[in-house]
């Protein structure tokens, strides 16, 4: 099974935690745009009342497409559920996050969902966070180089990160840039995200400790459940 086949399983199975009348988060990534394309047609062929509350433009586009009724955090009451990605897990559930470039986002609708569900293949385990994947960190775009240069004082370097398909810098949804920060070790993930966003001009980082409910986890044998 190559990975793409093992996020379609994931994806598959979050279908089962969406019931009729639901409001739902939807996350930003390759997962979740398989995620959100099978919602599509689970809402079409059930009929069912579910709202989608997009985490980005991308996911916002491909919902549309797909048929969901999409609604903007500010216009629905309370959201039941959010899916999404993530780039690493750890053995706690904590979370690295934002290769996407959606992190803010992310973060605000994934906090205030009822459950959280993450959806990654099992490549994405680490025994610590930061392990394999940088934090990708959201800054104010005049701030990006005194943040950089302050991030030396967590022991960590970072850099700015570029686009792939356009020149200069990525811009985020918020119009803001992403620095990739490699740390030395994260050691206590909650206090680190914290510390992070107490940098003035940093608007969030990617660390997103003790909110994910369940991660559904593809493997070859199967998709595996773990739970706070
Ligand atoms: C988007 O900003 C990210 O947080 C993604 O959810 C995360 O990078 C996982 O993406 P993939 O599902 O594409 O690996």
């Amino acid at each position: 099974m190559n990975v793409e086949e093992l996020k379609k399983a994931v994806a598959r199975e979050a279908l089962s935690f969406v019931e009729d009348d639901m409001v739902v988060g939807l996350g930003t990534g390759s997962t979740t745009s398989y995620f959100i394309r099978l919602l599509g047609k689970k809402v079409m062929e059930e009929e069912l009342e579910v709202y989608g509350v997009p985490t980005s433009h991308q996911s916002r586009i491909l919902a549309i497409e797909s048929g969901i009724p999409i609604a903007s955090l500010d216009e629905v009451d309370a959201i039941d559920i959010a899916v999404d990605g993530a780039d690493e897990v750890d053995p706690d559930l904590n979370l690295i996050k934002g290769r996407g470039a959606a992190l803010t986002m992310e973060k605000i609708i994934e906090y205030r969902a009822g459950t959280f569900l993450v959806l990654v293949d099992e490549g994405k385990l680490v025994e610590r966070l930061g392990q394999k994947m940088p934090v990708p960190i959201e800054v104010i775009p005049a701030a990006w180089r005194a943040i950089a240069e302050e991030l030396e004082v967590f022991n960590a370097t970072a850099e700015l990160r570029f686009a792939a398909k356009k020149d200069g810098p990525v811009v985020t949804d918020n119009g803001n840039f992403i620095l990739d920060a490699r740390f030395e070790r994260i050691d206590d993930p909650l206090d680190m995200e914290i510390e992070l966003n107490t940098i003035p001009g940093v608007v969030e980082n990617g660390i997103f400790a003790d909110i994910a409910d369940v991660v559904l986890v593809g493997t070859p044998e199967g998709v595996k459940r773990l739970e706070r």
